[in-house]
């Protein structure tokens, strides 16, 4: 088992990664302050690993309590995340209960916001059961859910207090969730780090095979490069931002496709390639490059062009609603080569009109 740090100060914590770990509760027993326990899954991961995670923490002195919610992108709204503190009140948790995320992104974000807010913050553990939420979503403390108008637009910052990555859940998951994962595995090499962009070029058959050692290496180099950037800037009053290539136009196609008709890494995958492609463009990356990265997202098996239906104006209209815009100013995450990213409001609007044009 391998155990990183997100270095936040007093707010610090681990990630730990290994095989077989959810059953391991003296992992995270000592990140369980009171004994109160409510786990917050959803009826698709309960089926498999809840029963298991149950009997790891039933001790005599715990009182351990789960809430199965509905499985989907489509429920990761208010009214979902309702239910969860319906539960926490009904069998009157209080302030030292600590809520534990047993799913993938949409958990781990419900369940995230749903400590920050439920008697204004209690504890919470990820233990993400999709490489996506393994490599991503877990780590940084972002947590949130949907509103009709936006993705992710209504959430808070909040910290887990440990996170616990278990290769041997990924054996369950279906390819295009694999491969939705794999989508912000490219990412950390475009946006930061070049030796693992190589790296994933030689071994993503073994990586979309599931081998679980190029699987563990994935999620560790990837959690590598999360925590240094979130280190650095845990709000996002800047550097943070790199870590969302792709994701402008990725929001737009999702929000404009509904919620949970493209996955969020299937539209990260095609964002990425629009970023790509206007970095291009604008002359900052060579064709050659762009020509990696494409070859490299569609090995993975991901979208590498948006949506046919979608028009140039839903993507300016979806894009505006976009957390980076600063003073109605449009931001985008771009490259200046191959393992370096930056953020910029400098953007030619025409060479944009291409771009979503070209990547159709
Ligand atoms: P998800 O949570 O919907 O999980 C994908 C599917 O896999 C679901 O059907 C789930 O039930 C199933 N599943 C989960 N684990 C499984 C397993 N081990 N075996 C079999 N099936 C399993 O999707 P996701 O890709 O994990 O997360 C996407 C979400 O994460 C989006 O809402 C996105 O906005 C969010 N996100 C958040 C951050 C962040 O920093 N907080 C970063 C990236 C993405
Ligand atoms: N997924 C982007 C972030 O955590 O900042």
């Amino acid at each position: 088992m391998k155990t990183l740090t997100v270095d936040l100060g007093e707010r610090s914590y681990p990630i730990f990664i290994g095989s077989e770990l959810v059953e391991r509760a003296e992992l995270f027993s000592e990140y369980i302050a009171g004994k109160q326990v409510c786990i917050v899954t959803n009826d698709t991961v309960a089926k498999l690993y809840l029963a298991g995670l149950e009997q790891a923490l039933s001790d005599a002195s715990r009182e351990v309590h789960s809430v199965v919610l509905p499985d989907g992108e489509q429920y990761k709204n208010l009214e979902t995340l309702n239910l969860i503190f319906d539960e926490l009140l009904q069998q009157r948790f209080n302030r030292s209960v600590t809520l534990i995320a047993l799913g993938g992104g949409v958990i781990g974000d419900m369940t995230g916001f749903a400590a920050a807010c439920y008697q204004r913050g209690v504890n919470f553990i990820q233990i993400p059961t999709t490489l996506l939420s393994m490599v991503d979503s877990s780590v940084g403390g972002k947590t949130g859910v949907n509103h009709p108008l936006g993705k992710n637009m209504i959430g808070a910052f909040y910290q887990p207090q440990a996170v616990v990555a278990d290769v041997a859940v990924l054996k369950t998951l279906p390819p295009r969730e694999l491969a939705a994962g794999v989508a912000e595995v490219i990412k950390y090499g475009l946006i930061c780090d070049y030796e693992f962009f190589e790296w994933l070029e030689a071994n993503i058959a073994r990586v979309m095979a599931g081998d679980v050692d190029a699987l563990a290496y994935c999620i560790e180099r990837s959690c590598q490069n999360k925590a240094q950037v979130v280190a650095q800037d845990e709000r996002e009053g800047g550097i943070r931002a790199i870590l969302n290539l792709g994701h402008t136009f990725g929001h737009a196609i999702e929000t404009a496709q509904g919620y949970g008709a493209w996955l969020h890494g299937e539209a990260v995958g095609a964002g990425m390639v629009m970023a790509l492609d206007l970095s291009q463009r604008m002359g900052l990356i060579s064709q050659a490059d762009l020509s990696r990265a494409v070859t490299l997202i569609k090995r993975a098996n991901l979208p590498v062009v948006a949506p046919a239906d979608m028009t140039e104006t839903q993507f300016f209209e979806l894009m505006s609603v976009d957390k980076k815009v600063q003073d109605g100013r449009l931001r985008l995450v771009l490259l200046n080569s191959l393992g370096e990213a930056f953020v910029t409001s400098d953007i030619d609007r025409s060479l944009l009109s291409q771009t979503i044009g070209a990547c159709r």
